[in-house]
């Protein structure tokens, strides 16, 4: 059931088809390099890009800057409490801001860190404490097809074969990820996170929960998980209960804190609070603003009250398994169950003529854009080099900012696309001043003239 209507717009325009083939051209074959005015539907990434409420621009007014002490640092922390059951917050820039303070905080060169999977990010904080991220995933989650209702799930049994291998000693950090952004967005349930909680006990490991969508995670749960599934049961409840199992929570508020930017670590244990504070003071801030002016941080405590209003959440869990169930409908391979945030495309399936080195996921993100200025992102053997996943396409949902129309001119797009994947080429890397694992954010590549 639709839960907002539009009070401020923005003008979106689809450049014609030439401008399209100049721009992607002028781009390298790579769509982080387009202007947000050559794309007419963005689904880049559902972070950041949402549409806060009046409520929140209301906020964002009376957003008191003062470097100490601020009224709207008290407000974030009340909400953090009240929805979240943290009593100390360290608040930073955004996510990967508050990853530096945690993880920097905890490990040491030559650590183990256990997730069901990084981040790029997160596994970029880890990597940079010189400790090992070891991703942990259950076996249906890169499994297309299986419909598992917990695909994010975090796997004890790997984890146990790592342990049994590095010795619990060199794993210090365990870490869950809700939803499983890198697994195609999937969700876990309560009860495995209940189940970490009982295997970092074991192991003596500070259990730590990326909550970034953890409000599309409680939706799901109370959707999926027969403990919860009593309609009376509130997100709220059961986003505390599942927060409340770990030591320390990381959060980006440009997901599910409904803000453009900001971010924070959520703890009760005191001597980690003070240390991440400290840490905090070196790389984003004061510990009452953490790199955010104070009408953001003001934002995002309303922000996070408004993610676990069940309005809010069913419409937007909602939209996006629509969008996923239309593309469906129209014969585009989508990866299944939808998740929370964003519908995942299989290009495997969809372009079977092109080998994973001619990048199947890139070549049809180029084709969305072509075809109709829709902007998606590869997150298969482009983006992932040397691991084996399937070659997936993020078409990730901003909150609160797309309507059917727009949806509908996306599965328009990309059944049009895949008319005929015959006649879609492979691409090959051209330019890459990057490292591997950063190479799809600038690296260029152009169209393979003998792979169709
Ligand atoms: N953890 C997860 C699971 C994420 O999805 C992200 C960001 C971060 C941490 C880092 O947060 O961007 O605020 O620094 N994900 C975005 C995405 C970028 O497109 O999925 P950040």
């Amino acid at each position: 059931m639709v839960a907002y209507k539009s009070k401020m717009v923005e003008r979106i325009r689809l450049p014609s088809r030439e401008q399209r083939e100049h721009n992607l051209d002028a781009a390298g074959y790579n769509v982080f390099n387009l202007n947000s005015e050559e794309v007419f539907i963005d689904l880049l990434t559902d972070s950041g890009t949402g549409a806060m409420s009046d409520a929140q621009w209301a906020a964002l007014i009376r957003g008191d800057e003062a470097y100490a002490g601020s009224k709207s640092f008290d407000r974030l922390e009340s909400a953090v409490r009240d929805v979240m059951g943290f009593s100390h917050i360290v608040p930073t820039h955004q996510g990967r801001g508050a990853e530096n303070v945690l993880y920097g905080s905890l490990l040491s060169e030559g650590d183990v860190v256990l997730n069901n999977t990084h981040f790029d990010t997160t596994r970029a904080h880890v990597a940079n404490q010189g400790a090992d991220p070891v991703d942990c995933p259950v076996e249906t989650a890169h499994d297309p097809d299986s419909e598992d209702p917990f695909k994010g799930n975090f796997s004890i049994d790997r984890a146990r074969t790592v342990v049994d291998e590095v010795g619990a000693e060199h794993v210090p950090v365990v870490v869950q990820t809700i939803t499983n952004n890198s697994a195609a967005g999937q969700p876990v349930s309560v009860d495995n996170t209940r189940r970490v909680r009982e295997f970092a006990d074991e192991i003596d490991a500070t259990f730590v929960i990326d909550a970034c969508r953890f409000a599309e995670n409680a939706y799901f749960v109370t959707q999926r998980e027969d403990e919860f599934a009593d309609p009376e049961t509130d997100i709220v409840d059961v986003t505390r209960e599942q927060l409340g199992y770990a030591d320390a929570i990381v959060m980006s508020g440009k997901k599910d804190g409904l803000v453009n930017v900001g971010g924070f670590v959520a703890t009760d244990d005191r001597t980690l609070f003070e240390r991440c504070k400290q840490r905090a003071i070196l790389y984003e801030g004061f510990p009452t603003y953490g790199g955010m002016a104070g009408r953001d941080v003001a934002a995002m405590a309303v922000g996070l009250r408004e993610a676990v209003e069940e309005a809010y959440v069913a419409d937007r869990v909602e939209q996006v398994r629509e969008f996923g169930a239309q593309l469906a409908a129209a014969d585009v391979p989508v990866y299944t169950p939808t998740s929370g945030h964003a519908v995942y495309l299989d290009a495997g399936e969809a372009l079977p003529h092109l080998p994973d080195e001619a990048f199947p996921g890139q070549a049809l993100v180029c084709e969305l854009y072509r075809e109709g200025g829709v902007r998606g992102v590869e997150l298969g053997s482009f983006a992932f080099p040397d691991t084996d996943r399937p070659e997936l396409v993020r078409l990730a949902v901003p909150r609160r900012t797309y309507h059917r129309e727009h949806f509908d001119h996306v599965v328009e797009t990309a059944a049009s696309v895949l008319e005929s994947p015959e006649e879609i080429p492979g691409l090959e890397i051209t330019a890459n001043p990057a490292t591997p694992e950063l190479r799809h954010f600038t690296a260029e590549l152009e169209p393979l003239s003998d792979s169709v």
